[in-house]
């Protein structure tokens, strides 16, 4: 496997950190002091954390300065209307969010997520203005049944046949590959498992959409990434930074994570 840190992404690479539902206002706050009074690099980082923490971090990082955007985990396709529990992306951006996280596993798993409902958030986040990372990954038992590549690609192709995510690819809409069995449970991708599915993703989206729009697409891989493990996986040519969650949630971890990519 290629050990260069040539990237095949022209957009540079990203940390991101999913704290899924952790942390409420008060220890949020904490941990964006901690990270303000730690030295700083320029490479970029973003938090996707609960919605009632959105807008004191977001004025938080703003206030100081901080090379940190702030992102919701998910968001509404519709504008608004009765959809009971949702968030709009009006109603974020009047608090200055202006990214979402959507499909992520666990939404896929436990509130009935589907690649039609992924969609039709991604279109609606997007036409708003919003910048997306979508989520996609197989579970355990599609790997062992050698059917990675078939899921992969068919939680890609309403996206890569829809007008709004066509032009929105490499701009506002980047992806994250998230293999099920590797969140959460400490079994991280080799980088080797992990490039091969990142460059299959790129293919997928050079053949829809031509070389310069895939190559300007972000492919965040995220399942257990350390700092132990991170380094490798950055080391591969089609992985353009982390998504990030056990890892995210430690002022120590976060920091070491940020640290190991070149600004
Ligand atoms: P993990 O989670 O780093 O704790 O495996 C990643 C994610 O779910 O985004």
């Amino acid at each position: 496997m290629t050990k260069s840190t040539a990237k095949v992404c022209t957009n540079g690479i990203l940390l991101a950190g999913n704290w899924k539902m952790n942390f409420g206002k008060k220890e949020t706050l904490q941990f964006l002091e901690a990270l303000r009074i730690a030295p700083q690099l320029n490479a970029q980082m973003r938090l996707y954390i609960p919605f009632l923490s959105l807008e004191s971090a977001r004025n938080f990082s703003e206030v100081n300065s901080l090379p940190l955007q702030i992102g919701a985990q998910n968001i509404s396709g519709e504008k608004s209307g009765a959809f009971t529990g949702e968030v709009s992306a009006s109603m974020l951006q009047e608090i200055g969010i202006e990214h979402a996280l959507v499909g992520h596993s666990e939404r896929r798993q436990f509130f009935g997520e589907t690649n039609e409902s992924v969609l039709k958030r991604t279109v609606g986040a997007l036409t708003q203005g919003m910048e997306v990372l979508v989520c996609i990954g197989e579970t355990l038992t599609e790997r062992n049944a050698d059917q990675t590549e078939a899921i992969l690609s068919t939680q890609l192709k309403l996206l890569l046949a829809d007008t709004v995510c066509k032009e929105a690819f490499g701009k506002k809409l980047h992806v994250a590959y998230e293999p099920v069995w590797a969140i959460g449970t400490g079994v991280t991708a080799s980088p080797e498992q992990a490039e091969t599915a990142h460059s299959f993703i790129r293919a997928q989206m050079t053949e829809k959409l031509g070389y310069s729009i895939a190559n300007a697409t972000r492919i965040l891989y995220g399942g257990s990434v350390t700092p132990a493990n991170f380094k490798e996986l950055l080391a591969c040519p089609n992985i353009d930074g982390g998504l990030v969650g056990g890892a995210s949630l430690k002022i120590e971890s976060w920091t070491q994570l940020w640290n190991l990519i070149e600004a």
